[in-house]
């Protein structure tokens, strides 16, 4: 008996330190035009070798990707330069390791081949996330790791492109690589959409034309009928 009501007190406690800590509501995501052309899906892939892979992979994607997938359409010679000493076909792996990671921010950072599809709000989730670093109005929090739109507000990557936002202009480089680099990692996480959308599009002429098709030989097949 004793055991129970001490499981209840705990679960008690446990329940009420999470609620404590889920308290500190997420803002509500920004809009944002996430476009999948090609000039954006390539600005989007700079920024992500240029900043991003310096900590996180895409294991789902590789370097001859690039060039394969005809929405970003790279040419051989920019792939050759982007992938350096990896093989056409590995996949684009950060070069940091999983315990100098934990050594730094106390975590590994994770995969973003899926991110975009696996979080509620999609690209406009990455993009919210890499322009809501703000000063923590508590001051408990560093600069650069306190994020409106992370849960709990605290994470442990520092602002990647804190570098940007120092004056005007930059702000908006800062939110055109954001966006960019939202739409890139939109595209990763489901890259056979715009196929899909296509293909969606000849299946429905097909099937305005069978229709039609069978509208006539119905007409036809009655005609011999006495009405
Ligand atoms: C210096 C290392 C570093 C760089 C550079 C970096 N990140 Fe991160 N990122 C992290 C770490 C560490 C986490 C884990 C944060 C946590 O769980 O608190 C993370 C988490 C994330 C998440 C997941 C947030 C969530 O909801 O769980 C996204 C999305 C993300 N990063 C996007 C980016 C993008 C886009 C870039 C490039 C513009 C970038 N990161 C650059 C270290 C980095």
């Amino acid at each position: 008996m004793k055991r129970i009501v001490m499981s209840f007190v705990l679960f008690i406690c446990l329940s009420g330190a999470t609620g404590l800590i889920q308290a500190e509501e997420t803002a509500p995501l920004k809009a944002v035009d996430i476009s999948l052309d090609q000039a954006t899906l390539k600005q989007g892939l700079g920024v992500f070798t240029d900043v991003c892979m310096g900590c996180h992979s895409l294991r789902y994607m590789t370097w001859k990707d690039l060039m394969d997938y005809k929405e970003i359409g790279l040419n051989r010679k920019a792939v050759d330069e982007l992938r350096g000493d990896a093989p056409l076909n590995a996949h684009m792996m950060t070069g940091l390791s999983e315990a100098d990671a934990k050594e730094s921010y106390g975590t590994v950072p994770p995969d973003l081949s899926v991110m975009a599809r696996a979080r509620e709000g999609k690209g406009a989730y990455i993009y919210s996330l890499l322009t809501g670093f703000e000063h923590d109005p508590k001051g408990r929090i560093m600069d650069g790791n306190y994020n409106i739109y992370f849960p709990g507000h605290r994470i442990a990557m520092s602002d990647p492109l804190g570098w940007l936002d120092h004056d005007a202009a930059d702000e908006k480089d800062l939110k055109q690589q954001a966006r960019a680099v939202a739409s890139f990692l939109t595209f990763v996480g489901d890259p056979h959409q715009l196929e899909r959308q296509t293909i969606g599009k000849w299946v429905m002429i097909f099937l305005i034309v069978l229709t039609f098709v069978f509208w006539l030989l119905k007409r036809a097949v009655w005609s011999d009928v006495e009405h």
